[in-house]
């Protein structure tokens, strides 16, 4: 009920569309997309709905615990809380490759960062998705500039499926000014750059009421020195700068390549505070990504700059791949991992992450 009256309470046109499109019998009753509060692929949910129901006897666990007191945190992540970051998917054999790789790696939540098939045709993807990853696998998406001519079809399939999913709930105009919450980690999902209106005062509000130890940005466009391509500054600062000072870290795609920079003080003039593997995040210290090799293609380096931390393109001979990030490793659940794995089971990047963020 709480989640109805929030979304009750921003009364949004944009929001009352996205239940007007739905077709689950749940979006009538005015609960947007939602599901039971319960962890995804947990004990509590029935082993063949579980994603890594199939792997949890055949994978060693992916971090050891080391046993030591951890930090108190009331809203904390499950234990090594898995989330695969990907964009720009197409809809070939490569997009396969990642979606193998996905499915593989025990991931709890796959984070599609815009840009699904590139055809305009929501029924075929969701069916890649099915056919890869299974019908209940956890997704949520932006997004991105080839979605929006089919956006009310694609919607309605991932309000569906996020309908199915336990333990993860969102709120708002999927896609475009949507808060998602799992156990310790708010996801603003945002069309900023793309479609909608509103997003950095939806940014703003999202991240400020959050009050998780993780919280994490995701659209698909980029500004031009955020991206090492040739994408041009179709997003605006405030919506970065935003998310930097509540220091929620940024994940886009739109550039066909992968890319991470250092831990900042400004996104607007690339303001580099460390260049340590481990990034401490906390407010007004954050960095951003791009994941936009989900399959669609693999392009060149075209910018630098000494903010990057990890260049991935063509010009060092990428390939596909998705940016896996763990939760709440080692018993701390301000503890994160992150390493981008590509097709051909090589880490490409492998950094570590904590959170100072303020809980109350
Ligand atoms: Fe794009």
């Amino acid at each position: 009920m709480s989640i109805q009256r929030s979304f009750l309470a921003w009364g949004t046109l944009s929001a009352a569309l996205f239940l007007a499109d739905c077709s689950e019998p749940s979006m009538s009753t005015g609960i947007p997309v939602a599901g039971p509060d319960v962890a995804v692929g947990s004990s509590e949910s029935p082993a063949a709905s579980s994603p890594k129901a199939d792997e949890a006897t055949a994978t060693p666990p992916r971090h050891d615990s080391d046993m030591t007191a951890a930090p108190a945190v009331a809203d904390a992540p499950k234990p090594n809380y898995r989330i695969a970051f990907v964009g720009d998917q197409g809809a070939n054999v490569n997009t396969q490759a990642v979606l193998k790789l996905i499915k593989g790696s025990q991931v709890d939540l796959m984070v599609v960062l815009g840009d699904f098939d590139y055809s305009s045709d929501p029924n075929g993807w969701d069916k890649m998705l099915t056919d890869n990853l299974g019908d209940n696998f956890p997704v949520i998406a932006a997004v991105g500039n080839h979605d929006t001519g089919a956006w009310p079809g694609y919607r309605t399939k991932l309000a569906t499926r996020l309908a199915k999913l336990k333990g993860i709930s969102c709120e708002g105009d999927y896609g475009v000014n949507m808060k998602c919450k799992v156990p310790g980690i708010t996801l603003a999902v945002s069309g900023v750059g793309t479609m909608g209106t509103g997003h950095e005062a939806f940014l703003e509000k999202t991240l400020s009421e959050a009050q998780t130890p993780w919280k994490v940005c995701n659209w698909h466009k980029n500004q031009k020195k955020l991206q090492v391509g040739g994408k041009s500054d179709e997003v605006g600062w405030l919506a970065y700068e935003t998310c930097l000072k509540f220091g929620a870290f940024v994940a886009t795609g739109h550039e066909h390549s992968y890319e991470r920079t250092h831990l900042l003080s400004s996104m607007e003039r690339q303001t580099v505070v460390s260049k340590e593997n481990k990034l401490v995040l906390e407010p007004g210290k954050s960095f951003a990504f791009v994941s936009g090799l989900g399959g669609r293609e693999v392009r060149d380096q075209e910018l630098t700059g000494d903010w990057w931390a990890k260049i991935y393109t063509s010009n060092q001979s990428a390939t596909f791949g998705v940016l896996l990030c763990d939760f709440n490793i080692d018993n701390n659940p301000r503890k994160a991992h992150c390493q981008f794995k590509n097709i051909a089971g090589q880490i490409v990047d492998d950094f570590q992450l904590e959170s100072k963020l303020p809980v109350n």
